[in-house]
């Protein structure tokens, strides 16, 4: 099929490639010039594992291209649209400039019978107040949210673990069904749940798995807070409870807390929108949520404070991440970040080092100090801090290699990921976060 696909991001870039992998004729649109010079030539212009192999065996293959004019959009059957929902400036609300920007450029090139797959995460009601715009053009719009998690994009976008489009009633909602049913033949022949629903239905699955997945974590960083003060192991306790498969065990990692381009602004989008139908209390302990997941940040920050005696003027503390989460260069809404600059404003000298994320994190904090080599970013540190627990630090770093480089014995696990006996017994003063 020709498939268009409006945003070349995190979502679109893998979305237009993954397609093409599957044996679609796909062409990708950004208004980033340098974002779809580099497509074009086949290097991704972020890091995702898998991404560059599928970019340019597409672009080999002669099924994908891109481009910055929206004309190339002409003659595809499905145009699927994933461009940015970020937070609005001044407040909570999803900002959707950008959605009505590419679905206004995009109208002028659809035909009688296309279908618009709107992908980004939207409020609900979005599709609803697009769907009069698409429809006067004689093409159908359909809401098709994405879940992909970064790290394992192609992965989630080639084969995902349900598949979920919001459609409008009748014979038109039908036709688009079984257009999206061969866009997403191989995966739903494979067995993939394929959930068809109204509009409204698909834009809140999406908020809501959010809104659940940020909850569960920002639980147990809850009962890290009271693991603190009853001096308990939330580690442990979170194994424990895990095994009952009624809670389980994933997202149950107590630490600095979520962060991304997604959970941190859909979590406040939910809320707002909410507000303004009139049901804010039902989400209100999304903000509860919030401010859980921002108290984690702070709790990193003292207890560097803490190791170091008081004092974070003049000391040296090493970053180790950048990310947001590991297999990703996001910096959006990092919290290791986030951690690194408050240590910064508090006098500390920091050096942060990642396997990937440097240059996004120096464009966005050009006043931070970036190290790309773990052991030289290690070298004299007086406390060094986890935010993002890549492998090579997670597992490739012996606290003895460490404690070899570095001038002072205080690590803070912020991501739980060490061993904490191996740490102490090399000599290290070891901080987790929920744990003794
Ligand atoms: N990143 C993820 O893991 C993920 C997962 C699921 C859903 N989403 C959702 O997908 C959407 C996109 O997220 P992202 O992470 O890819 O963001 P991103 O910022 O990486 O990409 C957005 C892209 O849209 C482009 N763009 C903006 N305005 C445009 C316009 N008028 N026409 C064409 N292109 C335009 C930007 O240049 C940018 O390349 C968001 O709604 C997000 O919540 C993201």
């Amino acid at each position: 099929m020709r498939l268009s696909v409006i945003g070349c991001g995190y979502l679109g870039a893998v979305h237009a490639a993954a397609m093409a992998s599957i044996g679609h004729e796909v062409v990708g649109i950004d208004v980033d010039e340098r974002k779809i010079a580099s497509l074009a030539a086949g290097e991704a212009p972020f890091f995702e594992p898998g991404l560059s192999e599928i970019l340019s065996e597409g672009i080999a293959s002669g099924r994908l291209s891109f481009s910055t004019d929206f004309a190339a959009a002409a003659g595809a059957a499905v145009h699927f649209v994933g461009v940015g929902t970020p937070q609005v400036k001044g407040g909570y609300a999803a900002d959707l400039t950008y959605v009505n920007a590419a679905v206004d450029a995009l109208l002028p090139h659809l035909s009688e019978g296309d279908i618009v797959a709107g992908k980004s995460t939207v409020p609900v009601g979005t599709a609803a107040s697009l769907a009069p715009r698409v429809s006067a053009t004689g093409a159908t719009l359909v809401w098709n949210p994405e879940f992909l998690r970064e790290g394992f994009a192609v992965q989630d976008t080639v084969d995902p673990d349900r598949l979920v489009a919001g459609v409008p009633a009748g014979d038109e909602g039908e036709r688009a069904t079984q257009v999206l049913r061969e866009v997403y033949h191989p995966s739903i022949a494979k067995g993939t749940p394929f959930i068809v629903t109204d509009y409204a239905t698909a834009e809140l699955v999406k908020v809501s798995a959010n809104a659940f997945l940020a909850t569960k974590i920002s639980f147990i960083n809850a009962m890290a807070e009271i693991a603190e003060v009853a001096g308990a192991d939330v580690t442990m306790l979170a194994d424990a409870i895990g095994h009952d498969a009624r809670i389980g065990r994933r997202f149950l990692g107590a630490g600095i807390g979520f962060g991304g381009g997604c959970l941190p602004k859909d979590i406040r989008a939910f809320s707002a929108r909410a507000e303004e139908l009139g049901r804010g209390e039902s989400v209100a302990f999304l903000r509860e949520v919030d401010e859980i997941n921002m108290r984690r940040r702070e709790r990193a920050v003292q207890l560097v404070q803490d190791g170091l005696g008081g004092e974070l003027f003049g000391k040296k503390v090493t970053v180790l991440g950048a990310a947001f989460k590991p297999y990703s260069d996001d910096i959006r809404d990092s919290p290791g970040l986030d951690v690194a600059v408050r240590l910064h404003g508090l006098g500390a000298s920091v050096t942060l080092t990642d396997p990937e994320a440097i240059e996004n994190a120096r464009r966005q904090h050009p006043h931070l100090t970036y190290v790309a080599d773990r052991d030289e970013a290690l070298t004299g540190a007086d406390a060094v801090i986890l935010v993002t627990e890549w492998d090579e630090y997670r597992r490739e770093l012996s606290p003895e290699h460490a404690a070899s480089l570095t001038a002072g014995r205080v690590v803070v696990d912020g991501r739980n990921a060490f061993d904490p006996a191996a740490w102490r017994a090399a000599g290290w003063t070891y901080y987790g976060m929920g744990r003794p």
